[in-house]
């Protein structure tokens, strides 16, 4: 185990969170449950049918590890209510009718969809933070939370980045530890969006890698040595970004636009953009849309042998978590400690 993680378990088992897991019918999710509470990573919360899921696991051991049925849960009223309230007025872009009528439609909506009943029960208050995903699509792990957790102050856009570990000591990661974003979850970012990535990437290189935030707002571009008028205009897009984050979050390092190479390598940096504090120095890098941040984090991984721990969330009110449908259950554990150290 990279000592990164290590870390940030030890760092998640000192808060001693509760975060909900609602894919009780994943046999990967109900061992990662055990061990987590096991080294007490954290509490966990499992939703499913209690008899169901010891049926289906007869050798793991659950003690410790607190199981709800929402379907007899005592709470699912009071988190109907509070899917109710969330949505109310808000049309189901397929039927054109209201997402639910009534608290009784949203209960049966809550009890058809267990993300979104830990979203709602994460809403409520009642666990610190949830992870989903080993058995559902991105976009269904994540709408629940977009729906009714919704953004943290002053971020309109939920995000995601890697933490990248390098493998050695490393001439241009010189902090062993890197964010790459948004690599998952936005398509083609405005600048407004470039702006909030950059923000809560900065937050997620403190809060989990552990250093301290230097953002490269990344372009094929240094400084305008280059554009794209005629073509996506992505450039001013990158530069736009750089300047409304600088506005947005004044304490915080960021510079732009830079080349890949002018934001790593010093001696590009002093060349290109001898002025700025980023150039040939950054650590935490928000590429302009997910075509290159999803290509790039797996560059860095496959050639690089850079360790790639995510995708990570940011930006909701309360963390959230999204698996990779091939997850180990050792990917659970990790990503269940980065949520309960966002929490
Ligand atoms: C994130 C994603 C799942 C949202 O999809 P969606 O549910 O169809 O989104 P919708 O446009 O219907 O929006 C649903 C709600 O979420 C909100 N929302 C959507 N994306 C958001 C974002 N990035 N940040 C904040 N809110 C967002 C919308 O405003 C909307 O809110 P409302 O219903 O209260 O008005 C979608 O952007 C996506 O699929 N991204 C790519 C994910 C992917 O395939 N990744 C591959 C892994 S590499």
């Amino acid at each position: 185990m990279s000592t990164v993680l290590e870390n940030i378990i030890k760092r998640a088992s000192e808060k001693n969170k509760c975060v909900v897991l609602p894919e009780g019918e994943d046999s990967r999710v109900v061992k990662a449950a055990a061990e987590i509470v096991k080294q007490k990573i954290s509490r966990v919360v499992l939703l499913g049918d209690p008899t169901e899921i010891a049926k289906a696991n007869p050798d793991v051991n659950l003690e410790g590890v607190i199981v709800i049925d929402p379907k007899t849960d005592v709470n699912n009223k009071k988190y109907a209510e509070i899917l109710y309230k969330s949505r109310e007025g808000k049309i189901n872009k397929k039927t054109g009718l209201p997402e639910y009528a009534n608290v009784d439609e949203a209960l049966a909506g809550a009890l058809k969809d267990y993300t979104m009943y830990g979203a709602l029960m994460l809403k409520a208050g009642d666990v610190d933070g949830l992870v989903s995903g080993a058995c559902h699509s991105t976009a269904n792990t994540l709408r629940p939370g977009l729906q009714v957790i919704k953004t943290a102050p002053g971020i309109n856009t939920v995000s995601s980045c890697f933490v990248m570990v390098a493998p050695d000591e490393n001439k241009y990661c010189p902090d062993g530890v890197a964010v790459f974003a948004d690599c998952a979850i936005n398509i083609e970012p405005s600048a407004e969006q470039l702006a909030d990535i950059a923000i809560s990437s900065a937050e997620t290189a403190k809060s989990i890698a552990g250093i301290e935030p230097r953002v490269a707002m990344l372009s094929f571009s240094t400084m305008g040595s280059g554009n794209d008028d005629k073509f996506f205009k992505s450039v001013p897009k990158v530069q736009e970004a750089t300047k409304i984050a600088k506005e947005k979050a004044p304490e915080l390092t960021v510079d732009g636009e830079f080349q890949f190479d002018a934001a790593v390598a010093p001696e590009v940096g002093k060349l290109k953009a001898p002025e700025s504090k980023v150039a040939g120095n950054a650590n935490v890098f928000v590429f302009p849309n997910i075509n290159a941040g999803n290509i790039g984090y797996k560059i860095a991984q496959r050639f690089g042998k850079f360790l790639a721990l995510g995708p990570v969330c940011q930006g909701f009110a309360k963390p959230i978590n999204d698996l990779s449908r091939g997850c180990s259950v050792e990917d659970v554990v990790a990503v269940v400690a980065i949520t309960a150290l966002q929490a």
